[in-house]
């Protein structure tokens, strides 16, 4: 399926980044991250899946010798616990920690992985998100490098799902309202 037949899905509104503006970001936070980082031991976390497309187009636009590592963490039903599926592969300690992800909302997810790996005692810990989204903010997450301040509106594609699909959108759409109800 191409890309055009799925922005003709009934299910999506609008294009918020295209695939270009998606390539200046992460041109322009790649700079800024090889800048901030030389000299430094940086590894670069994901939270699967949603921040893995981000990450691959991020990590290729930072001129260091980066390492990449990975978690999975679940949401109890009422959104307020999370707890890890999938941990870290690496050690941490004394190590210059970025965590890569795809979206901030409430920022409960990040607020928890960042006290975990916090009391792993690395060298320091940083935030780049390609989306933030603050109107429904309730935990205050510094985020070191941000892509774009976006409105309350839910988003598909580029890494981002809607019930486990979308993700391969070379782009991020806007879903519509009606089906978020
Ligand atoms: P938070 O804990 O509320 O900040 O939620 C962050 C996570 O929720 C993100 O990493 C995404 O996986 C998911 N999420 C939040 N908003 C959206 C959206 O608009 N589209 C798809 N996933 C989203």
């Amino acid at each position: 399926m191409t890309a055009y037949q799925l922005l003709h899905d009934p299910l999506l509104d609008s294009v918020l980044l295209a695939s270009d503006e998606i390539e200046d970001i992460c041109q322009d936070l790649g700079g800024r991250i090889t800048r901030d980082y030389t000299g430094h031991d940086l590894v670069l976390v994901t939270v699967l899946r949603g921040g893995l497309v981000f990450l691959a187009d991020l990590c290729r636009r930072i001129d260091l010798p980066v390492t990449l590592d990975f978690m999975a963490i679940s949401s109890y039903s009422s959104g307020a616990a999370v707890r890890i599926t999938k941990d870290l592969d690496d050690a941490i300690t004394r190590r210059d920690v970025l965590v890569v992800e795809d979206i901030v909302d409430t920022g409960l997810t990040l607020n928890y992985l960042l006290g975990v790996l916090k009391s792993r005692n690395p060298a320091s810990l940083g935030v780049c998100a390609l989306l933030d989204r603050d109107a429904r903010r309730l935990a205050d997450i510094p985020i070191a490098y941000r892509g774009l301040k976006m409105p309350d509106r839910f988003v598909v594609g580029y890494g981002l799902d809607l019930g486990g699909r979308y993700r391969n959108l070379p782009y991020i759409a806007t879903v519509r309202d009606e089906v978020m109800g």
